[in-house]
């Protein structure tokens, strides 16, 4: 669901005017709408209601620290992946004692931070790591909690690049590998206490089934370490899949939610395939979604600066490029662009559209079907709150774009645009 809707012509975030907002803080600009978030944590807090639960947001989707603060309010942990994403949540007033530490290559800085600072449970993604986390909690007097991230060999049927439960890739131990890596670590790892344990087999699934396989899978494992480790927590990773091409006709309804066919996982899928699953495990049950949060929560605005009429393509050149938003570029995604004055006419033309970067591949769309729009026009580049500003860059020496988080009818500035200055802080010539 979302809560962007044309409103006498004109794009709304909740009741705000989104160009009102981008002549005001000029573009490219990030904005997202804090009923979104919100609602998306709620809906799923409902549906995992049946079981002892705790929803970790993943930070790197998006971490302006008052998306934090909104989550954390709303009683939220967090999935961190960095010493700095720690300091973010703990700024944000989030609760380290309900932060996972993942990632597969934690610092002794890290570590020693995550230690001091009390985070919930370190999910481990090698035996070398835990090892590691061992010596290092012993050297500062301290027990390590730590879970172990299984990777499942399951294939999420996603993007090469954002799937991550395949042997092949980095991340977790295989599966076969996993009881005796508990076996040993318990034995000879004094400073760790085993929680629990993790996975994460990739992202932007919109399939139910590899979900379901994967917990299929991972129970009677789960099962056999809490015997023998009474351990407290299973994590089901994240992954949830978003709509990236939502309609905005159907105004603020929840309606991918209620409408299977629009998009293919919905929480209720989601839910009534694993929830039962894991219900008889009696343990905590963690999830660890990013995207599901805040990608739909979020659009860039992009003021349109020329027209370019080649031999083979049309380009319309906007002020937004891939350092601002990479993910066209680096994953093929998709994300619909709108204008924000909504069209008069059903025209459309092909186009590209392109940023100023020096790139060929500095792209947001190509080939799209867009209603005509010239130079000054304003645009949305939708579905951009999640992965959009996280992996944002100063390439070509571009100052990062604002941050505003909209509540009804309240747009806050919650980060400002990059100055010039702000981009070249600690250089020397
Ligand atoms: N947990 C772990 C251990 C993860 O590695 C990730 C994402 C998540 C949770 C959250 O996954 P989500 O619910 O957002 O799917 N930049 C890429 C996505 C990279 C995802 C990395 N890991 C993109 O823009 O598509």
């Amino acid at each position: 669901m979302h809560l962007f809707h044309y409103q006498n012509a004109r794009l709304h975030c909740e009741a705000t005017d989104l160009q009102t907002l981008a002549e005001k803080h000029g573009t490219p600009l990030y904005v997202y709408s804090k009923g979104t978030i919100t609602s998306h944590f709620q809906r799923l807090d409902e549906a995992l209601a049946p079981l002892n639960h705790l929803i970790c947001y993943a930070v790197k989707a998006n971490s302006n620290l008052a998306v934090l603060s909104t989550i954390a309010k709303l009683g939220g942990g967090f999935d961190i992946v960095s010493g700095g994403e720690l300091f973010r949540v703990i700024k944000a007033g989030g609760d380290p004692a309900k932060c996972t530490f993942a990632g597969v290559g934690k610092t002794r800085a890290e570590i020693e931070y995550a230690l001091q600072q009390g985070i919930y449970c370190f999910n481990a993604e090698s035996e070398a790591e835990l090892r590691y986390i061992n010596l290092v909690a012993g050297e500062l007097g301290k027990k390590a909690p730590v879970a172990v991230r299984v990777n499942p060999n399951v294939d999420a049927k996603t993007h090469a690049k954002i799937t991550t439960g395949k042997s092949e890739n980095k991340f977790g131990i295989d599966f076969d590998q996993i009881l005796d890596v508990y076996d040993r670590v318990a034995r000879e790892c004094p400073n760790l206490v085993i929680k629990g344990l993790q996975m994460h087999i990739g992202s932007q699934l919109t399939n139910v089934d590899p979900f379901v396989e994967a917990v299929r899978k991972v129970v009677p494992l789960v099962e056999q370490i809490k015997a023998e480790h009474r351990i407290e927590f299973f994590s089901i990773g994240g992954g949830i899949g978003i709509n990236y091409r939502q309609s905005l006709d159907s105004g603020p309804a929840t309606w991918w939610e209620e409408n299977p066919e629009a998009h293919p996982l919905t929480l209720k899928t989601y839910a009534e395939a694993i929830v039962p699953q894991l219900q008889p495990l009696g343990l905590r049950i963690l999830c660890e979604p990013g995207r599901f949060m805040v990608g739909n929560a979020g659009v860039l605005l992009t003021q349109v600066l020329y027209e370019k009429r080649g031999s083979a393509k049309t380009f319309k050149i906007v002020d937004a490029g891939m350092n601002d938003l990479i993910r066209p570029t680096l994953y093929e995604g998709w994300h619909q662009i709108v204008p924000l004055k909504q069209p008069a006419s059903a025209a459309l033309e092909k186009v590209d559209v392109v940023g100023p970067i020096c790139e060929s591949g500095d792209f947001l769309a190509q080939n799209r079907d867009l209603p005509p729009v010239a130079g000054g026009d304003y645009l949305a580049v939708l579905s951009a709150g999640a992965y959009g500003f996280t992996m944002a860059s100063n390439y070509n020496t571009r100052p990062m774009p604002a941050e505003i988080l909209v509540e009804g009818s309240t747009a806050r500035v919650v980060r400002g645009r990059q100055t010039l200055e702000d981009v070249l802080k600690g250089e020397t010539p």
